[in-house]
């Protein structure tokens, strides 16, 4: 393995979502809430996010956002495993879309136009990270639980190659 300083340790993220689980029942007391997982990066934090929302009616789906041009964000996203999504009456629900991690924003604007042409009551965002330095379009993460620099982060669902999602912490590879 490679060698990975560690950045934000198991407590310290438990803490974070709890925190964050907390602001997103007060906004959404008594409502019908749909949490939009995109596949694979936020499985772990919305699996732990989900938990700690105790004050509406919560369903979950997953969705994939495929980005097409190598390794780096392009902004030619396909949005893919939707058949369950395109099933739902979408004007029922509020939206909260789980993403690991808000980089140029690419990919999120293209999910976020997605779900609003489905007819979603609103579509906010919680992103378990988030580098807004590195942002070239006008995505905002509503809810995040850490705001970071420009440095490249694995573990917690977050991926190298598909390495290290299964990290309990979040670091940073030391290549
Ligand atoms: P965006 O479209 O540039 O915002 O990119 C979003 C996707 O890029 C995320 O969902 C991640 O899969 C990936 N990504 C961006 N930064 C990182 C990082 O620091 N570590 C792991 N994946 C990242
Ligand atoms: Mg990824």
């Amino acid at each position: 393995m490679d060698n990975i300083s560690v950045l934000y340790n198991t407590e310290e993220i438990a803490c974070a979502v709890k925190k964050l689980g907390s602001e997103i029942s007060n906004d959404y007391k008594g409502g019908k809430l749909l949490v939009v997982s995109v596949l694979k990066g936020s499985v772990v934090f919305v699996a732990d996010l989900i938990r700690c929302i105790d004050s509406a009616d919560v369903r979950l789906t997953f969705i994939r956002a495929k980005s097409y041009e190598g390794c780096c964000s392009s902004g030619n996203v396909s949005i893919l495993n939707t058949e369950e999504i395109s099933q739902l009456d979408m004007s029922e629900y509020d939206v909260l879309v789980a993403e690991d991690i808000l980089d140029t924003g690419l990919t999120l604007d293209v999910v976020k136009k997605y779900l609003l042409s489905l007819g979603a009551k609103s579509v906010k965002i919680a992103a378990f990270m988030d580098k807004p330095s590195r942002r070239v379009n006008n995505v905002k993460a509503d809810y995040s639980c850490f705001e970071i620099e420009d440095r490249f982060v694995v573990g917690y669902g977050l991926d190298y190659n598909e390495k290290y999602r299964h990290l309990p912490y979040v670091g940073e590879v030391i290549l």
